[in-house]
């Protein structure tokens, strides 16, 4: 009696350990999934602005690497009951808007492209780059996009919160200039989000955080960029009220 209520309770934590996501993932896909101690998940977790957000312990962190991956992994979640947490950049301070404890992290780190357009003005860019990437990427090219003013924050968190930038005063939010999103639906659905064919999602998704799916791409309007030039203006600690300009040197 004793040892078949044994073998009961052990079956039984068997199919609990099975119907978890992260175990569900790594049976049924070959999606990147990492655990506790291993390297990728302890840097992924040092990876956020937040401290208090990287001691958190996610049961396990995924990485997909395209969007039908992400899709596999919400129909998974779909018919599943565990809290779970997306992240790009990792910049948001508050525990548990892209961080978790106990639950599966999407990380979208390996959905990284930055693939500009010049013909149609338009600059794909995914929620795994960070603003100094998405720059990086552009430099040189003529084009720039609205983005952050830090290049440490994440292209997901900000775009999907609005997003204030150096350039806000010309084209608003850096919203205001997203042409669509692709967006992997609760359903697991995948969705090509724009003005025309989904207006309500799309003006929830200038906004809405990461309430209404998982974004895998933006596609932004790109806009012609020359130089910039930038500089400190440095004031010496003097009682001398006459303003005076330190300028560079001229080369
Ligand atoms: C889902 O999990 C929550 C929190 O653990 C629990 O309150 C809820 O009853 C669960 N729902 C189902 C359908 O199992
Ligand atoms: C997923 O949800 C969307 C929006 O409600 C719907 O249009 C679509 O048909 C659904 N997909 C599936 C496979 O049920």
């Amino acid at each position: 009696m004793k040892k078949s209520l044994a073998a009961a309770v052990a079956a039984l934590a068997v199919v609990e350990a099975a119907q978890s996501t992260c175990a569900l993932v790594g049976a049924e896909t070959s999606i990147d999934l990492y655990t506790n101690p291993q390297i990728d998940y302890t840097s992924e977790q040092s990876e956020y602005w937040s401290t208090s957000c990287g001691d958190l312990k996610p049961s396990c962190i995924l990485m997909p690497t395209t969007t039908e991956e992400v899709a596999a992994i919400v129909s998974i979640l779909a018919a599943n009951n565990e809290t779970f947490a997306v992240k790009s950049g990792g910049h948001n301070p508050n525990n548990h808007f892209a961080s978790i404890d106990g639950g599966p992290l999407i990380s979208t780190k390996n959905l990284n492209q930055v693939i500009l357009d010049p013909v149609t003005e338009t600059v794909r860019v995914g929620p795994g780059n960070r603003w100094d990437e998405v720059s990086a990427a552009l430099d040189g090219s003529g084009y720039t996009a609205v983005g952050g003013r830090i290049g440490n924050v994440g292209v997901g968190g900000y775009l999907l919160g609005g997003g204030l930038s150096f350039m806000s005063t010309e084209y608003g939010w850096a919203a205001n200039s997203i042409l669509e999103y692709e967006l992997v639906m609760a359903n697991a659905s995948v969705v090509r989000v724009t003005q025309s064919n989904y207006p309500d999602l799309f003006m929830a998704l200038k906004g809405g955080g990461s309430n209404f799916g998982i974004v895998t791409s933006y596609l932004l309007q790109a806009y012609p960029q020359g130089d910039v030039w930038g500089g400190n203006l440095i004031f010496d600690a003097t009682d001398d009220r006459t303003t005076r300009t330190r300028r560079p040197a001229s080369s």
